[in-house]
């Protein structure tokens, strides 16, 4: 990014380009900072490591790695298939600049434009979501994609080949148990000839089930299973599980592409399969990381640890201890868990650890809902005090007041 984000009340400006703001503008200051950080792209950092060992699968694919995050919803949604009302599209689930233009939340934002320009395709890029707060989420994580096409005439006979070439190249083991089926609920595309589809999905698993037996490669027996999903831009879809310390770990989404996007994107001919995974569930771990905060942190105790291509575990620094607080308020129809952890998130920043909602009551006379949330702060790399503690929990009640019109208890 070329200079730093700017968020006034009419105009955002974002990578050098200005954005007109509306009702449906949702994104802060504190979300705006971390689109400069594009942490995939530092190479000692836990999640270009995890990224590198990735794309070392598919070595022959075109990697894109520095989209910038502005799409438009026809981007990250309409294109993909995503049906009006789809939960995602919500204001209190998505960063939007506008209406019309958003934080990505998603790497297959940027599907259609790729495979309009090459046939083996990687994205990796920081994506953005509004959620709750705890030890494994944070608004902003890093995704990666990738993207296969065949000729729709000659793949069955493309992917036997290729097939064989892998197997005779590798001989680590893997245990892969595949119930899945294809049913009414997790159909065939109808224009879809089943023998082409069946090679692809072929192609897709085997290629799968190579890469992570390079990401685990020191789990001697790893076990990897699939089981049926569902994804508005693929059919049929899947998801790739991994048993790790005994249990079941989702690793990533994928499937036989819808082929309205291969035909948007000028290949009717082609069929092919898309995958996308998240690189912090992986990085954590992968590297033993308690707290997904500390991707971000700057502290160098955290970053010096990390060398490239290598995957070591965490030597955690000491742990500080937290400070606990609670607010209680008298709630209202608008009411929305994700808007009031995002006010957290401005007001505290990463010192807010974790925030739980403790007690709910109905009052029996007005049948006003009463919510008290407490909220976890804790530094990763110092003391905090009280004092200061207070201070942003003082914050804290005025802008949930003026925010969210509730009444603080
Ligand atoms: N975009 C999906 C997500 O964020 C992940 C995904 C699933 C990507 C299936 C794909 C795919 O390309 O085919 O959850």
């Amino acid at each position: 990014m070329k200079e730093p984000p700017k968020i006034t009340k009419d105009i955002i400006t974002l990578g050098g380009k200005s954005y007109q703001t509306d009702a449906f503008t949702n994104v802060t200051p504190t979300i705006l900072e971390k689109t400069t950080r594009q942490l995939h792209l530092i190479p000692s950092h836990p999640i270009a490591i995890i990224k590198d060992l990735i794309s070392s699968a598919f070595p022959d694919f075109k990697h894109y790695q520095t989209f910038s995050p502005v799409v438009s919803t026809k981007e990250n949604f309409d294109d993909l298939c995503f049906a009006e009302d789809h939960p995602g599209r919500a204001v209190t689930d998505t960063y939007y600049i506008n209406q019309k233009i958003m934080l990505r939340t998603h790497t297959s934002a940027h599907q259609l434009q790729v495979l309009t320009e090459a046939d083996k395709i990687l994205v990796t890029a920081d994506v953005y979501r509004r959620d709750e707060i705890d030890a494994s989420h944070y608004p902003v994580f890093h995704q990666m994609e990738g993207a296969q096409l065949f000729e729709t005439r000659t793949v069955v006979e493309d992917v036997r080949k290729a097939i064989a070439q892998d197997s005779m190249a590798s001989s680590s083991t893997i245990h892969t148990t595949d119930t899945t089926v294809i049913t009414p609920a997790n159909p065939k595309q109808e224009c879809h000839d089943e023998a082409a589809m069946l090679a692809t999905a072929d192609h897709l698993k085997h290629s799968l089930n190579m890469m992570v037996r390079k990401l685990f490669s020191h789990e001697k027996d790893l076990q990897v299973r699939w089981i049926d999903a569902q994804f508005p831009f693929t059919s049929p879809s899947w998801e790739m599980e991994i048993l790790y310390q005994g249990k079941w770990l989702e690793v990533l989404g994928c499937g036989v592409i819808r082929q309205d996007i291969l035909i948007n994107a000028g290949k009717p001919d082609k069929i092919g399969w898309a995958f996308g995974l998240g690189l912090e569930r992986l990085a954590l771990v992968l590297f033993g990381i308690p707290d997904i905060r500390l991707f971000w942190s700057h502290d160098e105790r955290f970053l010096k640890q990390f060398e490239p291509s290598k995957i070591q575990k965490f030597i955690p620094f000491s742990k500080y201890p937290p400070c606990i607080k609670d607010i209680s308020f008298w709630s209202n129809d608008q009411f929305h868990e994700n808007n009031f952890c995002e006010i957290v998130r401005d007001v505290a920043g990463d010192l807010a650890e974790d925030v739980q909602l403790i007690d709910q009551f109905v009052h029996p006379k007005t049948q006003r809902r009463s919510l008290c949330y407490r909220i976890n702060y804790r530094s990763m790399d110092r003391n905090v005090t009280n004092t200061e503690i207070n201070e942003i929990q003082d914050k804290l009640r005025e802008e949930v007041v003026n925010r969210m019109k509730v009444e603080l208890r």
